[in-house]
């Protein structure tokens, strides 16, 4: 459904793509990580055409999306990183106004429109100005807008900002059956457990290319460790291979089971672990991978281990 090679784009000196590589195939969900000023969102302006590229390919659909930029707007739906409604219009004439502007006629429109609320969860909202939403609200209208025409490649650009818990789970569960029913999704969050809650494939955007692309699974068990921290009151004890950080305790190896590493290390502390104030156990997640991904050079080996 998207297939990026070599993509490359600049602003004056500042290098921002510098050959990205990504596919995407329909009915999958694709997580696009990266930290701020990675080139996310510069990265989905060109696909979705509203900023040339320096160089490299993009086909959406197998059309080429740097040239056939409205052939390929038409599969393309985009929810941008800013929000993008009309406050004085009501949730319906947001909608409505958008289905127009995508070519959709009167009568599918208003059958597009109630289905669009449904999904988002806005039905009880549609006579509401957007402007009187909440923010959780708000995002899901924006992301409403980008599902009128049916697209078959999504982009959402950190959907779930200012959402709570519930806006979040439903954004969620819309994008869940966008994927069952077949639609490519590209998803950019700084809340990487939404993505673990997603199931996603992941794609590590860093220095200018997409480091890592994996399914999850592939990604936590290469990258992502356990560990433990043993905190105190007052100055860590000395303890063979533990680093002290002041008022805590780290294994220098990377323990593969942290309770028992923990339980060991109280045992050969005996009095000293009266100091004692709590044991926090780090669970391998999608954060500890990102963090190893982002924080050290990433090895050719391991490189090649997961790039598609
Ligand atoms: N229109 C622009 N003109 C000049 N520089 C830009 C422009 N848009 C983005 N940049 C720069 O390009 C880099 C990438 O920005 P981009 O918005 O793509 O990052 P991002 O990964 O989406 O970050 P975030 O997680 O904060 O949304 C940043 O250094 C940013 O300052
Ligand atoms: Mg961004």
């Amino acid at each position: 459904m998207l297939e990026i090679t070599g993509l490359r784009k600049a602003y004056g000196d500042n290098q921002v793509l510098r050959g990205v590589d990504l596919t995407v195939r329909p009915g999958q969900i694709v997580g696009l990580l990266g930290s701020n000023g990675a080139g996310k969102t510069t990265l989905i302006s060109i696909v979705a055409g509203l900023r040339p590229a320096d160089g490299g390919t993009v086909r959406v659909a197998g059309i080429d999306a740097l040239t056939d930029r409205r052939q390929a707007a038409q599969h393309i739906g985009l929810a941008p990183q800013e929000l993008g409604i009309y406050p004085t219009l009501t949730v319906a004439d947001n909608l409505a106004f958008f289905a127009r502007l995508a070519g959709m006629s009167r009568s599918d429109t208003a059958r597009r429109v109630s289905q669009v609320a449904e999904a988002v969860g806005l039905a009880e909202w549609m006579r509401k100005k957007a402007g009187e939403l909440s923010g959780g609200q708000k995002r899901r209208l924006h992301t409403g807008m980008a599902l009128l025409h049916k697209p078959a490649l999504l982009f959402l650009d950190e959907p779930t900002v200012g959402a709570d818990v519930q806006s979040r789970a439903s954004i969620l569960e819309v994008v869940r059956s966008l994927a069952a029913d077949g639609v490519a999704v590209v998803y950019t969050s700084h809340y990487l457990t939404e993505l673990e809650q997603l199931n996603a494939d992941i794609a590590v955007l860093h220095e200018g290319r997409v480091v890592v692309r994996g399914s999850l699974d592939e990604v936590l068990g290469q990258y992502a460790v356990a560990n433990v921290v043993l905190h105190f009151s007052g100055t860590a004890p000395d303890l063979p291979g533990w680093r002290s950080d002041g008022s805590s305790l780290s294994p220098l190896a990377v323990p593969e089971d942290p309770a028992r590493t923990a339980a060991q290390a109280l045992v050969s502390l005996g009095v000293e672990a009266e100091s004692l104030a709590g044991v926090e156990i780090i669970r391998p997640s999608l954060e500890t991978a990102y963090l190893a991904i982002t924080g050290r050079a990433i090895t050719p080996e391991a490189d090649s281990a997961l790039v598609a």
